[in-house]
């Protein structure tokens, strides 16, 4: 057979989820930073389809909402079963001739590698109805592949619908399928829902097939988790837990270090460079970046947050932040939206950082808050300072603070914004900072100490001085 048949892939995802138990519909479940049904369209779109096709049904507005422009999507208007959700999507598959790859939308763990395994097999040989059959326990309610006399597949028979004979086959219907777009399209009206479940099946058109005398396939591909499809909860710990090691096992592969894995969550979008080093009770999500030499973890949390070469990243949270190279953060550090540390800068314990430059080499070691603010080269931020950003009396919208290079705030400083600390100067400890200061300056503001001599022994002793 020609590889160059035409492809188009199927998605179903029109099902309730009634054993998922709640009110969203099942594909939108978030797994690993993306929806179910992200995944599985994520594993189908190397394969270069000419048309993919989301078939939905419950939930059809939200699903929909959650697909790529580039995805046509046909409804399914009652959920009559996996066969007839087929049904729905012929009308988007007019004028389509060649193979047709189906896909349950619950398979989240489903790979490329497999789905084209299935077409490969299916077209080379000839097939018109071709099924993945994964071996597993004969326990488990999958579907099974009866094979008739030459290996061809006679039929799927679902589990609730098996003879005791036909449960004791091993060879369990995967949700994967590869049909002519012909046949495909003959078959779907000759299906009935006589059977336990009383709905239309897809696994009946392959018996159609094979009745009509055509070849029908069972690829034997893939790992036994790609079995799993997500019809509870639990099934869906446990994908996310085996998508959750292949992305670190992807990245162990390419030479980053991961120290007790079980404890480490990497999305799939994250983006990792060789010799960086990622510790235990770490989660990186979205478009976080982590060049090559960091260290991340033990405890970090960071989304969308670049880390570069050599920065040091140890039990705090950032979103949306830069952490530049050789930049120390933590430990318990919170950098919010717009932190950009720049090299070999540091935000260290209980300091949060929002909308802030903070210059190379400069310092925020303890318990501070800077607030869009812009701190220069070299300069060392004293003990709990705080960036007074919030001035509804000077309108909408934060103030900004500007602090120069070599600057030395003294402890407990409060930077009243909008206000500029020139380059070199200092604040005295406990100065609450309203006016600019000049380079090179000493700001003192804080009232003059008073010692009034005796006064706790006039207290306690009630003594006349
Ligand atoms: C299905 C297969 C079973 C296989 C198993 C693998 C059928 C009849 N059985 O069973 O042989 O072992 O997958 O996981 O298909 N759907 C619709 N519209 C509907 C009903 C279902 O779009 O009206 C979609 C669902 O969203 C799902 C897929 O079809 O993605 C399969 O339906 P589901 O109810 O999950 O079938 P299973 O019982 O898991
Ligand atoms: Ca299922």
């Amino acid at each position: 057979m020609t590889a160059d048949r035409s492809l188009a892939v199927v998605v179903l995802a029109a099902g309730k989820g009634t054993r998922m138990k709640g009110d969203l519909p099942k594909v939108l479940h978030p797994v690993l930073g993306r929806t179910v049904l992200g995944w599985v369209l994520a594993a189908a779109e190397p394969l270069g389809a000419e048309r993919i096709v989301v078939v939905t049904g419950h939930g059809a507005d939200q699903v929909e909402a959650s697909l790529p422009g580039s995805v046509r999507t046909a409804r399914q208007q009652h959920q009559r079963g996996s066969g007839d959700a087929v049904a729905a999507a012929l009308p988007a598959l007019e004028g389509f001739t060649g193979d047709v790859l189906v896909v349950n939308g619950d398979g989240a763990l489903f790979t490329t590698e497999t789905m084209r395994a299935v077409v490969d097999e299916h077209q080379s040989r000839g097939s018109v109805a071709t099924a993945l059959a994964i071996r597993g326990d004969v326990a488990l309610p999958y579907g099974r592949v009866i094979r008739g006399e030459d290996d061809r597949i006679e039929a799927i028979v679902e589990a609730v619908d098996a003879t005791e004979q036909q449960l004791a086959v091993d060879e369990l219907n995967a949700g994967v399928y590869c049909f002519d777009a012909d046949a495909l399209r003959a078959g779907v009206p000759r299906l009935t829902d006589d059977n336990a479940k009383g709905e239309l099946y897809i696994t009946d058109l392959v018996g159609i097939a094979a009745g009509d005398g055509g070849r029908t396939l069972g690829v034997v591909a893939g790992g036994a988790e790609e079995l799993l499809g997500i019809n509870t909860r639990v099934d869906l710990a446990e994908v996310e837990d085996v998508l959750r090691r292949r992305v670190l096992t992807r990245h162990m592969l390419a030479g980053v270090t991961i120290s007790m894995p079980d404890t480490v969550l990497i999305e799939p979008t994250v983006e990792i460079e060789p010799d960086a080093v990622i510790l235990p009770q770490t989660m990186l999500r979205g478009r976080t970046r982590i060049a090559t030499g960091a260290l991340v973890g033990p405890g970090a949390g960071l989304q969308d947050t670049i880390v570069e070469a050599g920065a040091h990243v140890e039990r705090s949270v950032a979103r949306d932040a830069r952490i530049g190279a050789g930049a120390t953060v933590g430990p318990f550090a919170y950098l919010r939206p717009g932190a950009d540390l720049r090299s070999d800068s540091k935000a260290g314990a209980f300091v949060e950082i929002k909308n802030s430059i903070v210059g190379s080499g400069a310092k925020v070691p303890h318990l501070s808050y800077i607030g869009d603010a812009q701190i220069g080269e070299r300069t060392n931020i004293g003990a709990g300072n705080i960036t007074a950003n919030y001035r509804p009396e000077l309108g909408r919208g934060k103030q900004r603070t500007t602090i120069g290079a070599d600057v030395r705030t003294g402890s407990d400083c409060v930077l009243v914004a909008p206000v500029t600390i020139g380059d070199g100067a200092w604040t005295g400890a406990g100065s609450i900072v309203t006016e600019d200061v000049p380079a090179g300056a000493l700001a003192l503001a804080r009232a003059r100490q008073t010692n009034i001599e005796g006064y706790a022994d006039r207290v306690m002793h009630g003594t006349q001085a």
